[in-house]
């Protein structure tokens, strides 16, 4: 299938190289969410990554958890099925650049985590809140793969059409049951790959939350 790479400039050295697809779902392209997150990431206004354990939900072409990768970071990628051969090629294409490590696994939302214990440090997302069915799977994976010490980075694009406002209201009127949620300051965020409607918040499990 035809591949168009986008290129993703890093300060430490050479850009990340991320293969794309021309066809297939909306996980086969890199969308600005993810160039914020990673560009986030890199800057060092986010959290330390080097030796950490680090998860990405709905990682499509794998950018932000391949970036974390070069960080230092532990790195599973994971998507639906259909994206795993796209998130195997470009961490082949990035391995060079990668001081941690990175694999990829299907992970789809709302089914058995067990696979992905004990919980991460971080759990990364880009971009993942966009449709309506699927706020409950997602949220329970967020519930089922968080400990008292993990941090959600979740990155997002704020859209005004169609359904959108709904959706994304919906998510954080559901997450903030279980979850205390807080936003990076946009002037925390890369200071090129920035914009006034994409949003990253630091989420973590309200101390009461877990069962004892
Ligand atoms: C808009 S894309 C974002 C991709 C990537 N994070 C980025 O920002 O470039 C949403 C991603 O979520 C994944 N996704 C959607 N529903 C999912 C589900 N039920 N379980 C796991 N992943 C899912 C899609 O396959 C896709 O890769």
């Amino acid at each position: 299938m035809a591949g168009f790479v986008r290129e993703l400039e890093r300060r430490g050295g050479p850009a990340l190289r991320l293969e794309q697809r021309a066809a297939g779902g909306v996980g086969c392209v890199v969308w600005d969410a993810a160039l914020v997150l990673a560009k986030f990431l890199e800057s060092g206004a986010g959290p330390p990554l080097a030796r950490r354990a680090v998860l990405e939900l709905g990682a499509g072409t794998g950018a932000v958890g391949i970036m974390a990768a070069t960080l230092g970071a532990n790195v599973t990628v994971t998507d639906l099925e259909e994206l795993q051969e796209l998130l195997k090629v470009n961490i082949e294409n990035n391995k060079h650049l990668v001081t941690g490590s990175v694999r990829a696994k299907v992970l789809k939302w709302g089914e058995d985590v067990t696979e992905f214990q004990p919980p991460p440090d971080y759990i990364l997302m880009a971009d993942c809140i966009y449709y309506e069915e699927s706020l409950e799977p997602l949220l329970k994976t967020l519930k089922d793969l968080t400990g008292p010490d993990t941090c959600v980075l979740c990155c997002y694009e704020q859209r005004t059409m169609g359904k959108n406002p709904e959706i994304e209201r919906k998510y954080f009127e559901l997450l903030q049951r279980d979850f205390e949620l807080e936003k990076i300051p946009l002037d925390k965020h890369d200071e090129e790959y920035r914009s006034e409607d994409i949003h990253i918040m630091n989420i973590h499990r309200k101390p009461t939350n877990f069962p004892s």
